[in-house]
């Protein structure tokens, strides 16, 4: 029954809720716009689904970013986890969002060798599926049972243990995938990473370096022209990027995963990809080389190809490039990393105001420090409260130099 006392205590609740949360939405107001400070030179981007924002990262989505990068929902996995299943819900709803805020959507990623299903791969027929299911229960009545998963690590591998469909099985179902979800948001997603991370670590740069299992055996190194070729098929009008990190290592000496990026780019226009550019992922940290980064996007520039910066964040615990789970590492930030972090950003927007003529996009890889695959690494712009670190203040200063 509501009575007096109810409504007493609901108008106090209110008086407390209601200011605190009109602050903080003016907290996110009073912060100088990412977006505004870059205007003309570049987009500002940040990643999410959008399918948990509370109204404060909703405010400050819309007070930094003109584009949005979908962190997982387009990628092969949950978009189509099996062959008849498409999950287009996510990405529609955000979609959506993006466009009733006047905000650009980049699509991520169309192939990769992780978070991609086995089925892509999977030889179906009936004799194949026999032949594996004896070979299975073999391998379980053995005592010695073998490592059956074959692939393993972060996200899962695209790959596939079993029997494998032929090449030309494999990439008909890459071409529909292609088509039905380029094909489906043609004019509404702006561009798309076409392949995400093809080239292998710790190569010499003497060759491509492509990674030795999932697409590239499965199909071979040619599965990159085809994707590009129908992504352009499906939405004509889509920037059309290759996407990978620590492709900027080894710039200044022409030698490792930079080089090897060369090589590959250059087949790629040599066999008439319709490639518009390059996305250096960005994942750094306090002792990145600056000066390979400000190398890599001349030299791709000299190959006629835009650039963008499209994962950035730079961890302030030292000189990790990966994830590190919650509470992994040392947990202890010193105070004064949070400002070796921000010289870091300044120098590399300083890089990034310098090319602004051919970097079409700078994405930040997250929206907070909670709100990061690299959390425990305080690696963006905005704690968990979304309130500016140092970094954000070096970043809006360099735009006004
Ligand atoms: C890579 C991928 C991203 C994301 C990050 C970790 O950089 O391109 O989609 O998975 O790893 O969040």
């Amino acid at each position: 029954m509501i009575n007096k006392s109810t409504i007493a205590s609901l108008l106090f609740t209110l008086a407390i809720v209601v200011p605190g949360y009109a602050q903080d939405i003016s907290k996110i107001k009073n912060q100088e716009s990412l977006k505004k400070a870059y205007a003309g030179k570049f987009l500002i981007g940040t990643a999410d689904d959008l399918t948990r924002i509370s109204d404060l990262e909703a405010a400050s989505i819309k007070q930094h970013y003109n584009i949005i990068t979908p962190e997982n929902c387009m990628k092969p996995q949950p978009m189509h986890p099996e062959e008849d299943t498409y999950n287009f819900e996510t990405t529609d709803a955000m979609v959506d969002w993006c466009e009733k805020n006047g905000i650009a959507v980049w699509g991520h990623t169309l192939g990769w060798h992780s978070q991609s299903p086995a089925w892509f791969f999977q030889d179906n027929s009936p004799e194949a599926q026999a032949k594996a299911k004896e070979e299975a229960e073999k391998e379980d009545s053995d005592e010695q049972r073998p490592n059956r998963q074959g692939f393993g690590g972060f996200g899962g591998f695209g790959g596939n243990s079993g029997p494998q469909a032929s090449k030309e099985v494999i990439l008909e179902r890459l071409k529909d995938h292609i088509m039905t979800v380029a094909g489906r948001y043609k004019g509404r997603i702006v561009g798309w990473d076409v392949f995400n991370e093809s080239i292998a670590d710790g190569g010499d740069g003497t060759t491509e370096n492509l990674r030795n299992y999932s697409w590239y055996t499965a199909v071979g190194p040619e599965v990159l022209t085809y994707a590009f070729k129908w992504a352009h098929e499906a939405a004509p009008d889509a920037q059309l990027y290759y996407n990978d990190y620590n492709i900027e290592q080894g710039a200044v000496e022409n030698t490792g995963k930079h080089a090897s990026s060369l090589l590959l780019l250059k087949r790629l226009i040599d066999e008439g990809a319709p490639i518009t550019g390059v996305g250096i992922q960005g994942h750094w940290h306090l002792d990145s080389n600056l000066e390979d980064v400000e190398k890599a996007i001349e030299n791709y520039a000299a190959l006629g190809l835009r650039v963008a910066i499209t994962e950035l964040d730079v961890t302030a615990t030292g000189d990790n490039s990966g994830a590190f789970g919650v509470n992994q590492g040392d947990r202890t930030i010193p105070e004064e990393n949070y400002q070796m972090q921000a010289e870091v950003y300044r120098k590399l927007f300083e890089i990034f105001k310098r090319h602004s003529d051919v970097i079409d996009r700078v994405t930040f890889w997250g929206l907070s420090d909670t709100r990061s695959w690299r959390r425990g690494q305080d690696a963006l712009l905005f704690d968990g409260e979304l309130n500016a670190k140092p970094a954000f203040h070096a970043i809006i200063e360099e735009s006004k130099n």
